[in-house]
């Protein structure tokens, strides 16, 4: 007998078939299918033929691949009991809810006393879907691998994306043939990290930024995930993702997977791209005050990094109110006897030294100032030379003679005492002072991964969410080392990486634009004198760039000239100005015909107006730039289009081109297939362009 069930949105339509209660396959998904269409049909369409060499039927690639039915790929599950041996369940479909937009599949195997739990769940608005698995079993297991629900994956793709990146040179895509076999990326660091981003995308052949279909996949975990793309024997693919392998420690009677949120759309990368920065910032980001304007923040690291001293910050801060800064973001430095990063985290306690009276004189200086005050802690770690380690040598992870990072160890944040002596220490500093962010830092590789942990920090988080309700928090680790939608269902901000080089930040954004939106995406104005890049930028690309995303300066204000500082304010009132619609703007990658730009449209709900930035990150190769051309306009409407930043027009530039004059009127169907002629510019320069529908 065959069951089938299907979930819709506008833009996709997915269908799970069971066939005499076995564990269901999803025989579909894809662009929608039409209302009442025959699912027993489809799914019966779906079996293969069989030919030499082969088993007698094929065995189903279902939503968790069994080990012992003869499936020729990697299974969705490897349990062991307590004692070490191999457990095969033989999982029978036993119950089915079907909710609005929601599925909840249970498989059992009453005999040996285990349960599967797949729930499906779609968003109609955000066209995300939502999946995760959960094993339950009567007797301690050991679960060396679990699987969110496991999906196809489409057979006319040639390749697929996957992102790894480093410390100031995050989210770098990789693009690898399908071929026969695994192609499998694990974060065995303790974080969803640098190295290994929890996503893939899966293009079809012609795929381009606006155009053709894609699937596109990410795993909503911090502690590290393991994706396993596989090519079988038969053609057939398979995309899989859970934790990373053996992250459960003990043997247990229940784990569950994080959400694992995929999306399709016949509309290009940006397809999948808009919907994940949809779904991120109205259903995973838990915003305090979602009407709230996003604040311009100040974060003095790179201009003072441990040097505090009140009456220099106090002079700092009030440059930065009078550049725009709404938010000032006391960092590292300020606690224990932190001279340096060899000592003091862990003590959280403010360093008398620093601040004779306490944190407050500045705390009020910044808030006469009209900006709020928010400061920096990396609760998750400790120095060795620091009080809580004297005290407390047994709540570090790993062993003795560990190799440390950055001089530092992991706290065990599966230890409740630890997880107590944090909230208790972090609560103080917030019962104390009127502070309404925290920037929450992470900054070295765990000794090894473990699950617990980040359920530990999960467990913190929530529990200081729920007691200062007010206070936002930013998630850093080095810049972009734990980016993924379980942290951000705890956090408001993610510190995209720790290089403010303008140019290399246009890059990062632009591919973290596949995943993330422009509300949840830090992005500083650095010093002059790039700190991890050593170039020098204009105050204009390094301003605009940041203005990109939630803007804000992280450089001494007292370096600025007055040129510089001008530019600054004035493109920070233009962020300010507009920040109501594009902080809810999705972001489109524009394809560009010249490699040395990177171009993006930010179009506001609704379609009425947008932004374009075309960023100049090398030297081209020829001697015109080549049109801009748009997407996600609508052809038959005409758009007033303007370049907002004619200031930066420089000698390059010597013809009379019309947008140099003013605004100028034309459809958008000659925007988005014909381009607009941009004047030349240096490299290392950004175009913006508005837009408004007429
Ligand atoms: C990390 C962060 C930086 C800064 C320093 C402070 O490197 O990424 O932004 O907060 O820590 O030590």
């Amino acid at each position: 007998m065959m069951q089938c069930w299907r979930l819709d949105s506008f833009v996709q339509t997915l269908v799970l078939a069971s066939s005499d209660a076995r564990l269901p396959v999803v025989v579909y998904w894809g662009a929608p299918l039409p209302k009442g269409c025959d699912l027993d049909a489809i799914a019966e369409a779906e079996a293969r033929d069989i030919t030499g060499g082969m088993l007698d039927a094929n065995p189903p690639l279902s939503i968790c691949p069994e080990a012992d039915r003869g499936f020729p790929g990697q299974p969705g599950l490897n349990l062991r009991d307590a004692g070490g041996r191999v457990l095969r369940p033989r999982l029978r479909l036993s119950g089915v809810e079907e909710g609005r937009d929601a599925l909840t599949v249970t498989c059992e195997d009453a005999d040996a006393g285990l349960r599967h739990v797949a729930r499906f769940a779609i968003d109609p608005d955000t066209h995300v879907l939502t999946l995760s698995s959960e094993i339950d079993s009567d007797a301690p297991i050991i679960v060396d691998w679990l699987a969110a629900p496991v999906l196809p994956a489409p057979q006319l793709s040639d390749e697929m994306i996957d992102v790894s990146g480093r410390w100031i040179g995050e989210f770098q895509l990789q693009r690898t043939p399908w071929s026969a076999g695994i192609r499998m990326r694990e974060a065995r660091t303790g974080r969803s990290g640098h190295e290994h981003f929890p996503g893939l995308i899966v293009p079809g052949r012609g795929t381009t930024n606006t155009a053709g279909e894609v699937y596109a996949f990410h795993y909503g975990w911090s502690g590290g995930h393991r994706m396993v793309a596989e090519e079988l024997p038969d053609g057939r693919r398979q995309v899989q993702f859970g934790h990373a392998g053996a992250t459960e420690l003990g043997p247990v009677t229940r784990a569950a997977t994080a959400p694992l949120l995929v999306t399709f759309s016949r509309n290009g990368l940006n397809g999948c791209a808009t919907a994940f920065q949809r779904h991120i910032r109205d259903r995973i980001v838990r915003w305090p005050d979602a009407e709230r304007p996003r604040p311009v923040h100040y974060n003095c690291w790179e201009a003072i990094y441990f040097d505090h001293d009140v009456a220099t910050l106090k002079e700092i801060a009030t440059r930065a109110a009078a550049l725009g800064a709404e938010r000032f973001v006391l960092d590292d430095g300020w606690f224990g006897k932190r001279g340096d990063d060899t000592s003091s985290l862990g003590d959280w306690w403010i360093d008398a030294r620093k601040f004779p009276d306490g944190l407050t004189p500045l705390i009020e200086h910044v808030h006469d100032l009209n900006m709020s005050f928010g400061i920096w802690f990396e609760p998750e770690m400790i120095n060795t030379d620091s009080d809580t380690f004297r005290a407390h040598p047994d709540w570090a992870m790993g062993p003795q003679d560990q190799i440390e990072g950055r001089q530092q160890r992991v706290l065990d944040l599966a230890n409740p005492e630890v997880r107590d002596y944090l909230f208790d220490h972090i609560g103080a500093v917030l019962d104390d002072h009127v502070i309404d962010y925290i920037k929450w830092d992470h900054n070295r590789l765990l000794p090894y991964p473990d699950a617990a942990q980040t359920h530990g920090i999960y467990d913190l988080l929530d529990r200081l969410r729920a007691a200062f309700p007010d206070v936002e928090i930013e998630s850093c680790a080095s810049g972009g080392g734990r980016i993924d939608a379980g942290i951000l269902a705890r956090t408001q901000r993610v510190w995209l990486s720790d290089s403010n080089d303008a140019r290399e930040r246009l890059r990062i954004q632009h591919d973290a634009a596949l995943f993330f939106p422009a509300a949840i995406t830090g992005s500083h104005v650095g010093p002059r004198h790039c700190h991890t890049s050593g170039r020098v930028l204009p105050m204009s690309m390094r301003a605009w760039v940041a203005a990109q995303r939630h803007m804000g300066f992280e450089m001494d204000p007292r370096e600025l000239t007055e040129a510089e500082a001008q530019v600054l304010t004035r493109v920070t009132a233009w962020w300010k100005a507009n920040r109501d619609w594009t902080m809810q703007a999705e972001i489109h990658r524009l394809d560009h015909a010249d490699p040395s730009v990177i171009a993006e449209c930010q179009i506001a709900k609704g379609g009425e107006r947008f932004v374009a930035f075309a960023g100049r990150a090398a030297t081209a190769s020829q001697i015109l730039p080549r049109p801009l051309r748009f997407t996600g306009l609508d052809p038959e409407a005409s758009y007033r289009v303007e370049l907002t930043n004619r200031e930066d027009l420089g000698p390059l530039s010597r013809g009379d081109i019309a947008i140099k004059r003013g605004a100028i009127e034309l459809p958008g169907a000659h925007l988005m297939s014909h381009g607009l002629q941009l004047p030349a510019a240096f490299p290392d320069t950004i175009w913006v362009i508005e837009g408004t529908r007429l």
